[in-house]
């Protein structure tokens, strides 16, 4: 951990890197068109990597937990059937984001079957965040990738999926064998059920 520091220093030093922030995601997204106003809304894209929506607890000592944002409680105490802060995300992410995003999740259906997460396939903010803010329609598009290197590959258990969820303009996203159509997740809960 010392080491990636460090990294983080380097990159500051060289001039590749203008800020970090450590904070509550919905401070950082916020915070952005306040800092970076020239540059809202083309010229930013927010790359989101939350907890999974499954197992995510076991995995992080900051998941979106209960309590939501960074809980005090030990990751045992955590209450995971609580989704709020999913969907407390996809709501901002779908009507009051005001610069471009893309977001990795697991590739699970429900994700994108759920209008208060991401069925939808466009932006829908209300009129006032459009007219004072500047918040766009833009499209959704989606993705489903290969996870090469993570540790269930690696421990033989088959090659991970996520999708990728993003407001990118859709002629810049590929679709092709390494970037999917979610057609496959969706097709498979249509059969499970
Ligand atoms: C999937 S991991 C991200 C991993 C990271 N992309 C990387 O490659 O190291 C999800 C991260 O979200 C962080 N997190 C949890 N709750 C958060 C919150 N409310 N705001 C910001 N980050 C949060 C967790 O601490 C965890 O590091």
């Amino acid at each position: 951990m010392a080491e990636r520091i460090r990294y983080v220093g380097q990159l500051y030093d060289a001039n590749r890197l203008v800020d970090v922030w450590c904070k509550d995601w919905k401070n950082t997204l916020a915070d952005v068109p306040e800092w970076y106003a020239d540059l809202i809304p083309d010229r930013v894209l927010a790359y989101l990597d939350p907890p999974y929506l499954e197992k995510s607890q076991k995995l992080y000592q900051t998941s979106f937990g209960a309590q939501g944002g960074y809980p005090d409680a030990p990751v045992s105490d955590l209450q995971w059937d609580d989704n709020l802060l999913h969907y407390r995300l996809a709501e901002y992410l779908n009507h009051r984001m005001q610069f471009r995003w893309i977001l990795s999740y697991d590739a699970k259906p429900e994700l994108l079957l759920d209008s208060g997460l991401y069925a939808a396939n466009r932006m829908d903010p209300n009129r006032i965040d459009r007219e004072l803010l500047g918040v766009k329609r833009w499209n959704i598009a989606k993705r489903v990738v290969t996870l090469r290197y993570t540790a269930s590959a690696r421990q033989g258990r088959g090659a991970a999926e996520e999708v990728l969820i993003t407001t990118l303009p859709p002629s810049t996203v590929p679709l092709n064998d390494d970037f999917r159509s979610v057609s496959s997740i969706l097709k498979s809960e249509a059969t499970s059920s």
